[in-house]
């Protein structure tokens, strides 16, 4: 499965057969883990194994049945923490689903939530993401137009196209879809967050700048991997 691909056929999995993931898997996305905390300065951590997976359960809404593994998107505080974990967070959510596995975003009611990980002084929890193997493969949401979320127009170069699309295919907190992208008559991309009462717009930023540059082949971002 390409990138591409992974980006079409993913979808928010909330129930998963409990099946562990073997060792291979596990090292497999320990390494990308390692990769995202070395380049984005995260603490991101894959906790596997554990059946109270307490942090999902005390997911801002939605029922979660059958999670044992999850991963930790955490950080020092900061400005920038939110986009960066979206980025990151979202760049593990497609390897996964390359590895045949599913997975979902979890907000949660608290900052302080129990599970089996650790934090430094001055770190947060932004989210958790659940990872296994799903009991379906999940459904496709209801999603806005291109025009809803960007300046593109019928002359719109095909790279922007692409990467708006991409954009609209990307999970966002209660599927707000709160971005926009606008292509500046000098070439420059411009991805902004809009306002929301549920927040996590930043959060939502960062994943949605990840589906662009995939999609488009055009760095919008000042992350790497
Ligand atoms: C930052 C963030 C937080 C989320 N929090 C939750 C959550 O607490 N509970 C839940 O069931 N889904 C949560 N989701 C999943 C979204 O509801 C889901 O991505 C959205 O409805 C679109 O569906 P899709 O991912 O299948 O495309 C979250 C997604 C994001 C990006």
């Amino acid at each position: 499965m390409t990138l591409l691909e992974a980006i079409e056929s993913r979808h928010s999995v909330r129930s998963y057969t409990g099946k562990p993931l073997d060792g291979a898997t596990i090292s497999a996305l320990q390494q990308q883990i390692d990769r995202c905390n070395a380049n984005g300065r995260l603490h991101i951590q894959l906790v596997t194994n554990e059946p109270q997976a307490s942090p999902c359960r005390m997911a801002r809404y939605g029922k979660f049945s059958g999670v044992t593994n999850y991963i930790v998107m955490a950080g020092q505080r900061s400005e920038d923490l939110d986009e960066r974990v979206g980025y990151y967070g979202e760049h593990l959510v497609l390897e996964a689903q390359m590895m045949g596995l599913n997975t979902c975003w979890v907000g949660l009611t608290y900052s302080k939530i129990p599970g089996a990980f650790n934090l430094a002084e001055g770190e947060k929890v932004v989210a958790v993401i659940s990872i296994g193997y799903g009991s379906t493969a999940g459904t496709t949401h209801k999603i806005k137009k291109a025009g809803d979320v960007s300046n593109v127009t019928a002359d719109s170069p095909e790279w922007f196209v692409n990467g708006v699309k991409a954009a609209l295919l990307a999970p966002t907190a209660v599927n707000q879809q709160k971005f926009r992208f606008t292509l500046e008559p000098s070439g420059k991309v411009a991805a902004t967050a809009r306002f929301s009462l549920v927040g996590y717009t930043h959060v939502d930023l960062g994943i949605v700048k990840y589906h662009f540059e995939a999609a488009s082949g055009h760095k919008i971002s000042n992350y790497s991997l």
